[in-house]
């Protein structure tokens, strides 16, 4: 395993301990380096860098930041806030939709309890002419969300209302991809964030990048507004010459990229005429969120150590390498 390999995987690991998330999150420190990938610990907050975004040309998808929540009172919370959430992107006239984690809505507690509220959520966006996109957790949450999304689609929940997330690195995804394009179902498709065996999922990043590329292709070719959720310069390449080669317009795709991640990049697709929506997470449950974006890249750290300097908490010189981007 090399250097960077090993990065990932503790900070993957980092990422699920409840018990440091307590002392990073009360923080000061943290708390400011992490506003590089948080939009902001309120609503208010949230909904004013959307603007910011959709006044630069691009969409936005704001995510109340929680998962795996352990008390019922705090899923229900969850749910409200999604609702009062929609409510004012509408009221505000933003070009934004909100994404939601089963888990966040009590999945753990009670499949009832989660479905309840995903269901009350979609209610409320379909009145409001919004949309709710499904974030894909780890595995283990795969088929429950699945269903959940097979279950809403038969009460009647279009595409127009609700999409969700396919991960390229699971194996599955290539006969999952099949049943959500004969269902018409809005795909984002993304690599995949989570620490997950070799027995689900491929192990080698270059094996990945391959089956995105595959699921990328098919979804471009066959899915309805398919959304490309990646940093990849090489397959953002790929899409378009594709889209070009097969005579997908560019109002047929979009791209999504990751608040605060490859910032050059999102103005480069606006500028060249293509779709770019970014995802916004807040809120004050930052940490495995944060803790996911270190692990997908060890220049990351090097920010944040730089950060640390910068505040002189570290000797000078230490920790001065590339740029985040
Ligand atoms: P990859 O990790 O190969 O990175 C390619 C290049 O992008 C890097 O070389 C670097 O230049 C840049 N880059 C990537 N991440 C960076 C970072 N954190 N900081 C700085 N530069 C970075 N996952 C999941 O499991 N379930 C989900 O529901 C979602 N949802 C989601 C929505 C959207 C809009 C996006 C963009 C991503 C997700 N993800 C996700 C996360 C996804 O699975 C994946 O972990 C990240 O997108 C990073 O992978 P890339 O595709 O960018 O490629």
């Amino acid at each position: 395993m090399g250097l960077e390999e090993a990065l990932r995987r503790f900070f993957v690991f980092l990422s699920e301990r409840r018990d440091l998330k307590e002392w990073v999150t009360r923080n000061g420190w943290m708390r400011r380096v992490a506003r590089r990938f948080v939009a902001g610990e309120t609503r208010q907050e949230a909904l004013d860098v959307a603007a910011r975004l959709n006044a630069q040309g691009m969409a936005a998808t704001l995510n109340l930041l929680g998962e795996r929540t352990a008390r019922a009172e705090e899923a229900r919370a969850a749910a409200a806030a999604y609702r009062e959430l929609l409510s004012e992107i509408r009221r505000r006239q933003l070009l934004a939709d909100i994404a939601v984690k089963l888990t966040q809505l009590g999945l753990d507690l009670s499949w009832e309890l989660a479905e309840e509220s995903l269901r009350e959520i979609c209610a409320h966006a379909r009145h409001l002419g919004g949309f709710v996109w499904m974030d894909m957790e780890a595995s283990r949450y795969v088929e429950p969300t699945l269903h959940l999304y097979r279950g809403l689609r038969a009460s009647g929940y279009g595409p127009e209302v609700v999409g969700l997330a396919l991960q390229a690195y699971l194996y599955r995804s290539e006969q999952d991809l099949e049943e959500l394009l004969r269902l018409g179902a809005r795909v984002r498709l993304v690599k995949g964030a989570y620490a997950e065996p070799s027995r689900v999922a491929y192990p080698r990043k270059v094996e990945v990048d391959r089956a995105y590329v595959r699921l990328m292709e098919r979804l471009l070719q066959d899915g309805r507004q398919p959304a490309i959720a990646t940093h990849d310069e090489r397959i953002l390449g790929h899409a378009l010459r594709f889209a070009k080669a097969h005579g997908i317009l560019p109002d047929g795709f979009e791209f999504q990229m990751l608040y605060g991640v490859r910032r050059d990049l999102q103005a480069w697709i606006v500028r060249e005429g293509y779709r770019l929506r970014v995802y916004v997470p807040f809120g004050p449950d930052w940490y495995p969120y944060f803790m996911r974006r270190l692990a997908e890249r060890p220049a990351n750290v090097g920010f944040l150590l730089r950060s640390l300097v910068r505040e002189g908490r570290v000797p000078e010189g230490f920790g001065r390498s590339s740029g985040v981007e």
